[in-house]
Parts: C-alpha cells; sequence; structure tokens
C-alpha cells in the first residue's frame, strides 16, 4: 500500500524538499554533514554507483548526489520510509533505485559500490525511551547500540570497490568502538573520525590492493 505522502510534514534539507510523517525519522539538519562528507569522496571516488544504507526519507543520500552526481541505490526495510523515499527523489528530479528490505537480503552478491552512505540506527537499546518521537526501528541499535553499524559494515565488506569509501553515521561516543571494529572486516580500515553536533561520521576506505 502507498504512503499517504500528501498528508506529510515537509522539511527543507539544503534546498530539497522532504517529505515525512511520524513513522518515519524526522530529518536532523546536522547530518547534511555526511552528505557534504559523501559528495567529497563521490568526486574522488573510482567509477561506479553510490549505495545509501538504512536511507529513511533518503535525504542525506539525496543531498549527496544533487552535490555530486552518481547513480544511486537506496536501500531502506521500512515501507513507508521506502514510499517517502521515492516521492522525494522524484520531487527533486532524481533517479534512485530503491531496495526495500533488511540490507542483508536486497543486494545482488556481484554488486559493487564506489562509496557507500550508511546511517543505521544507534542508540543502545536501553536508551531508545529517550526519544519519544522517533520511530523505535529507526534508532534501536541492539543491546550496545552498534548491531545495525556491524550490519553496515559486513555490507560495506562485500560490497565496496578497492580504493572505495565508505561514510558511516555513529552514536556520540561510539567513535573508539567502531575504530576497534573496522579493522575485524577483511581490506577495510578507518582513515577519519568527525564529531558532529550529535552522533559522529566515521570514513572506512578499502585498501586498492
Ligand atoms: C537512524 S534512521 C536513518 C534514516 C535517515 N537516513 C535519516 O537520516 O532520517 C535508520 C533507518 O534504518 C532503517 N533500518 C533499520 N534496520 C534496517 C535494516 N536491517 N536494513 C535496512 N534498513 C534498516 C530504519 O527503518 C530507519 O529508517
Amino acid at each position: 500500500m502507498t504512503a499517504p505522502v500528501s498528508d506529510a510534514q515537509r522539511h527543507d534539507f539544503e534546498g530539497l524538499t522532504i517529505r515525512y510523517d511520524d513513522r518515519v525519522l524526522a530529518p536532523r539538519d546536522w547530518t547534511a554533514a555526511q552528505s557534504r562528507w559523501a559528495a567529497e569522496l563521490i568526486r574522488g571516488a573510482p567509477p561506479g554507483p553510490v549505495l545509501e544504507l538504512c536511507a529513511g526519507a533518503g535525504q542525506i543520500g539525496l543531498l549527496a548526489v544533487r552535490l555530486a552526481p552518481r547513480s544511486l541505490v537506496c536501500v531502506e526495510a521500512d515501507h513507508a520510509a521506502c514510499d517517502f523515499l521515492r516521492a522525494n527523489a522524484l520531487a527533486a528530479g532524481l533517479r534512485v533505485d530503491v531496495r526495500e528490505g533488511p540490507m542483508d537480503r536486497v543486494l545482488d552478491p556481484t554488486e559493487r559500490f564506489a562509496v557507500i552512505i550508511a546511517d543505521p540506527p544507534w542508540v543502545p537499546r536501553r536508551e531508545v525511551g529517550r526519544f519519544p518521537d522517533d520511530p523505535v526501528t529507526a534508532i534501536d541499535g541492539g543491546p550496545d547500540g552498534l548491531d545495525l553499524v556491524r550490519g553496515c559494515l559486513s555490507v560495506v565488506e562485500r560490497h565496496l570497490v578497492r580504493a572505495g569509501s565508505a561514510v558511516l553515521q555513529i552514536g556520540p561516543g561510539q567513535g573508539a568502538a567502531v575504530a576497534g571494529l573496522v579493522p575485524t572486516y577483511r581490506g577495510l580500515r578507518v582513515v577519519e573520525l568527525r564529531e558532529l553536533e550529535r552522533g559522529g561520521l566515521v570514513r572506512v576506505d578499502r585498501a586498492t590492493a
């Protein structure tokens, strides 16, 4: 069934009109920093499409490819979010291949991406009650907050091209734990961590050889 996007709220995300409702995480302006960093990486990346994991209503990936045009594949498990994503892409005049479902099920094993953007739920389960306005499935990162971060790193390990880059959003104070996790995935290394207003970003690259 199609979500009633006409009843949705609207948010201006750095010039993109993003529609969403209370079934979906509301756009957070500070996350445009992830789009801008991804756009920088896209400009210097090897050939290939961009993948966005945990895309929600799509604003982070859409802004990235508006700033640095490339083909975009978006993965999102929630049906309502996928409907908004398709509508938001259409309104922005951007073509997006939307894959609805869990990230470990909707990509073909042969697919490869030059840049991967990931915004997994990262709130530790015991703390989700602190965010009553947010859908639990959009923020619940499991017991240590890192279940979906691990899921994203598994996808990055399998689908990022050589010399490609990923930029993952993480929670406040999770940088050291994530920096410890990344080398356990074959060929991946942390290049840089950045602190943002309410979270962090980590750039992960795949070695060239
Ligand atoms: C933190 S929200 C981010 C949404 C969007 N990027 C934003 O900034 O508003 C995480 C998103 O991941 C989705 N998600 C949760 N588990 C997933 C999975 N296994 N595969 C794909 N998407 C998933 C949720 O439905 C939610 O939309």
